[in-house]
């Protein structure tokens, strides 16, 4: 069944095909077959649906989050926002309310926070296990994950649980409890952090993961400088997230490599670290995502446009840079782009992009223009969210 949207002020491809004004898209089977200006659409669509002159992206690609929890951290959050700062150890918190969850019920959060985030726009999910800590919460998180998201990570290594012996507990992660996982997985990932775990730890994990057949992420210098970056890179991770504390050659490392820098602004926000340096890390040639880091401990939103509208505003990226960063850099992230390609590196639809062969996975806009997102910030923008050519989403 194909459908010919028309209607279209401005369709940002994010590609190499640019902006295309009064423009018109053409999907079948959940991918997309032409995209051009609206007076040389093919005929003979099944389908004909007028946007009524509104923008349309790529959904957005949300390469971070921790969607699996359940309770919240409002009280530690309140303190922050006193005066005490930031540190891994509320995650255990969060790991009692996980553990004491049914299945039944860490199901329909997940569920509930998907449908949120496609209510802003978003088309794209990863997720990761790491806050249950043990064999049987993580196997668990990550079965739930698999029935909801896009992609999955293994984050065992997220804290050493209280009363564990950390060396004990980093056996445990990469043997009984990454065998219950991995089936379930498509990465592993470490918060290589002072609090969490250290590099000789976090290589130990990655490693094992690697061996398992699971691509590498890793949580890095989002606390302070450390070696996140450099064991991201040097483990070929497709992704370090956070990276506000970034050295020189960090920034040069990260520059000359695969790996993906991932911004999580309303993280910076949430935990009143400093913003990860966007600016530098575009300038000087790196590949640079924005996600949002849903997570009960730094960053309670799936909001997509509240973190593109702060790396305008406050990170200084320019709009077309934050579009690229949140739709083809999160695609990236997540090895399912291809630059100028349809198809992503495993020849599956391209995610992020609007180009003949990609997913068919859209945001529309209530607004003539993107730059709305910025310009309007906070205001209710999403007007429909399509994933896979069918329409999820309609304010
Ligand atoms: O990405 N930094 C580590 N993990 C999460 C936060 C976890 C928590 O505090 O619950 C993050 O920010």
């Amino acid at each position: 069944m194909s459908t010919l949207l028309t209607g279209i002020s401005e369709l940002r491809t994010v590609s190499e095909l640019g902006t295309i004004k009064d423009a018109a898209l053409l999907m079948d089977g959940g991918v997309i077959e032409w995209v051009g200006v609206a007076a040389g659409a093919p005929a003979g669509a099944d389908d004909t649906v007028d946007l009524g002159g509104r923008a349309v992206l790529p959904g957005w690609v949300d390469s971070h989050t921790h969607m699996v929890f359940d309770g919240d951290r409002a009280a530690e959050f309140e303190a922050r926002m006193a005066g005490e700062s930031y540190a891994a150890g509320g995650i255990a918190v969060t790991m009692e309310a996980t553990r004491s969850a049914s299945t039944e019920r860490l199901h329909q959060l997940v569920a509930e926070r998907v449908a949120a985030g496609r209510a802003g726009g978003t088309t794209t999910f990863e997720t990761k296990t790491g806050y249950g800590l043990n064999v049987a919460s993580e196997a668990e998180a990550a079965r739930v994950a698999a029935s909801h998201v896009d992609d999955v990570t293994f984050l065992g290594a997220h804290l050493v649980p209280p009363g564990a012996d950390a060396e004990e507990y980093v056996t445990e992660v990469v043997g009984p409890m990454l065998d219950a996982v991995k089936d379930h997985v498509q990465w592993i990932d470490v918060f290589c952090e002072r609090g969490a775990f250290t590099e000789e730890q976090s290589r130990r994990v990655l490693e094992a993961g690697k061996n398992a057949g699971l691509g590498v992420r890793v949580h890095g210098n989002q606390l302070g400088e450390g070696p996140g970056v450099r064991l991201a890179v040097e483990m070929g991770a497709a992704s370090v997230d956070h990276v506000n504390y970034l050295s020189d050659a960090d920034i040069e490392l990260l520059a000359g490599s695969d790996t993906v820098a991932t911004l999580l602004p309303a993280c910076d926000l949430s935990t009143r670290e400093q913003l990860a340096p966007g600016r530098a890390l575009i300038d000087a040639g790196a590949t640079v995502a924005i996600a949002s880091n849903l997570n009960p401990g730094t960053s309670f939103t799936s909001s997509m446009n509240f973190c593109v509208t702060t790396a305008v505003l406050q990170q200084r990226l320019t709009l077309d840079e934050a579009i690229a960063a949140a739709t083809t850099g999160g695609a990236k992230a997540l090895r399912r782009h291809n630059v100028g390609a349809g198809k992503d590196p495993q020849g599956r639809p391209a995610k992020g992009t609007l180009v003949p062969g990609a997913a068919a996975d859209l945001h529309v806009l209530d607004a003539a223009s993107a730059i709305n997102l910025a310009y309007r910030p906070g205001m209710p923008i999403t007007w429909q969210t399509w994933v896979g050519g069918e329409k999820v989403y309609s304010a």
